[in-house]
């Protein structure tokens, strides 16, 4: 049987270098892991020359210690986000209620759940592949809804959410153009546009994120540095307690919003969504 020329790692690694691959040796060993064939290591490096994120090309990407599947056309979880969730994991009390907006993969709950023991899990996004996808990394873990923020959540959960994660989009819209190609032309603009100064998103979770929330529950979003100073006063403006964590390391910048332990009554209204002034709790659905 002939041998194909893309078989031997030095090759793979060269056709990588050759497209501009900076990570070509960690590459080429992965994707030789994957192929079953010549002919579908050959299919793979192809895919990934042309410029397909690399874990849009073996169908997952490694976060937090595990793998989870990524479909096309799904938003990668980049390893900053790693720092979001161990903010969130020291956060969580025991047996939490955790929901994970804007989830894509779903790859951020998961995590959590999995390192805080978490009582229940619930993630939505609004994209119908990220949905997809993450219904296969959730699994009966917990429940994945399709919509637009937290429209699809059951109201069952208002006032009763320990950590609310929302690794929103937050590129400014005006920046989007400056991508790496990966993310511009591979992953959906609806996960990567914040708006024109990227907070747009962010402004819609914060300034809802109080009726979910219950008392003492944190809000975390990721943010650039740039974007830190405003994201605070966001947050702040919605009745939350805003507090910012960096890890220098992997260049990541999180804001916690934290609701009072007296929610309720301190921001106007109650758990269940009515004024707090009457409070109805069999109005719950
Ligand atoms: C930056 S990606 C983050 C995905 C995931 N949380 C992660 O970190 O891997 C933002 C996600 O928000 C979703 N999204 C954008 N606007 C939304 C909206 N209005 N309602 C629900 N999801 C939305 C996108 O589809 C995308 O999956």
């Amino acid at each position: 049987m002939p041998v194909h020329p893309l078989s031997s790692l030095s090759a793979t690694v060269v056709a990588l270098r050759r497209a501009g691959c900076v990570f070509a040796e960690d590459e080429a060993r992965l994707l030789h892991e994957a192929a079953a064939s010549a002919a579908e290591l050959s299919l793979l490096v192809e895919r990934r020359a042309a410029g397909l994120p690399l874990e849009h090309v073996l169908g997952w990407a490694d976060f937090h210690g595990r793998r989870f599947a990524v479909d096309a056309g799904v938003f990668v979880p980049r390893r900053r986000t790693e720092f979001l969730v161990a903010q969130a994991a020291a956060l969580a009390p025991r047996r939490a209620v955790v929901v994970d907006l804007c989830c894509g993969s779903g790859a951020l709950g998961v995590a959590l759940a999995a390192a805080s023991d978490a009582a229940e899990l619930h993630a939505c996004d609004v994209e119908p592949a990220a949905v997809r996808c993450a219904r296969r990394n959730v699994g009966d873990l917990g429940y994945v809804y399709e919509g637009d923020l937290f429209a699809p959540l059951p109201a069952a959960l208002r006032g009763r959410v320990d950590v609310l994660l929302a690794n929103v989009p937050y590129v400014p819209t005006g920046d989007v153009e400056l991508l790496p190609a990966e993310a511009r032309i591979h992953e959906p603009r609806v996960a990567l546009d914040g708006g024109g100064d990227g907070l747009d998103v962010m402004r819609r979770v914060a300034a809802e994120a109080p009726r979910w929330l219950a008392p003492g529950g944190s809000l975390l979003v990721e943010a650039s540095e740039r974007q830190r100073d405003t994201a605070v006063e966001v947050v702040r403006a919605a009745g939350l307690s805003p507090r910012v964590l960096v890890s220098e390391e992997l260049y990541a910048t999180v804001l916690v919003g934290t609701a009072p332990v007296g929610a309720a009554e301190h921001l106007g209204f109650s758990p269940w969504g009515d004024p707090v002034t009457a409070p109805n709790p069999s109005a719950q659905d």
